[in-house]
């Protein structure tokens, strides 16, 4: 069934669903939760947030409205930790500009969290997962590894700092980048890393295309920290998943180390956003960002017609 008003549905994966109302204005939709990542439940309430608001920047939209989603064991847990999720949450709300309307909660043996949100864009100018063009630059603008580094963590293996670093970065709105990138009027694909990893969210830009990625590993904003993590081979298990699904996809040139293959391979939790745009904006946006406090954002490859449907790690 096509809709003429539907302009991101369930076919292509894309971070939000997106439906016209008017010439200019369209509805975004997304849900997002789930368990907790970190220890501390007013982080953890953070971070849900910041991931779910994601996909509403990540489409060029702004979040209006959310919706809490809360699966809570109450026989076995303090509710006091549930209201000190809540209350992470409804911060990140408030930083974001937008309104907690109300949620629905269920009992469960396991805590997860999230929300619902609504938002809303002009039609015209939806971005979408895919659409890289040859001759683009790509830009990512949060260090990746948070995945190593949970895993780390789990393993009682991360020092303090470093996961601090990570939690920082995963409970940061992408919301600045998002302004700043709505500067630019050549943007032809952009999404936000997480679940599969840099690569896989690479792999979908220029999926069925003409067209395809060099990515610079040596200019790829990361924790790199995980180094040591990646050589004793403490992964997580979304890592294995990822490279099976892609690694057909993927060349490494021996100037790219083992290591960071597999940080491409890192599943993300509220990771930065990666945008396509023509390169005559590419310097300014990253100039523009690095002075708003993004300071890992960075070019980190460039979309090219002689591999087309390929990545080379160079
Ligand atoms: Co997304
Ligand atoms: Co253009």
């Amino acid at each position: 069934m096509t809709d003429p008003n539907l302009i991101a549905g369930i076919e292509h994966c894309d971070d939000a669903g997106v439906y016209k109302l008017s010439d200019d204005l369209a509805l975004i939709q997304t849900v997002d939760f789930f368990t907790p990542i970190v220890d501390d439940p007013y982080t953890f309430g953070q971070v849900a947030v910041a991931n779910a608001l994601s996909d509403v920047y990540a489409m060029g939209g702004k979040p209006l409205t959310a919706l809490n989603i809360i699966c809570f064991p109450i026989n076995t847990m303090d509710i006091s930790i549930l209201q000190d999720v809540l209350r992470g949450g409804l911060e990140k709300m408030r930083e974001g500009g937008v309104l907690l309307l109300g949620g629905h909660s269920v009992e469960d043996d396991e805590m997860k969290y999230g929300l619902s949100v609504t938002g809303i864009i002009d039609p015209k100018k939806v971005l979408l997962n895919r659409g890289a063009r040859a001759g683009d630059l790509l830009v990512l603008t949060k260090p990746i590894g948070t995945g190593i580094i949970n895993t780390a963590l789990k393993a009682k293996m991360a020092p303090d700092e470093l996961v601090e670093k990570a939690i920082q970065s995963m409970a940061e709105l992408n919301k600045k980048a998002a302004d700043l990138m709505s500067s630019c009027v050549h943007i032809h694909a952009c999404t936000d890393v997480t679940g599969f990893g840099l690569l896989g969210h690479a792999a979908e830009m220029i999926e069925e295309s003409d067209v395809g990625i060099v990515l610079f590993s040596n200019r790829l904003p990361l924790f790199t920290e995980i180094k040591e993590f990646v050589e004793m081979g403490i992964l997580p298990a979304g890592l294995y998943r990822n490279r099976k699904y892609r690694e057909h996809m993927v060349d490494q040139r021996s100037t790219c180390p083992d290591w960071i293959m597999d940080a491409l391979y890192d599943p993300q939790t509220s990771g930065g956003l990666l945008l396509s745009l023509h390169r005559s904006e590419a310097e300014s946006l990253i100039k523009a960002m690095h002075a708003e406090g993004i300071k890992d954002a960075a070019i980190i490859g460039e979309i090219v017609r002689e591999t087309s449907n390929r990545i080379i790690v160079e």
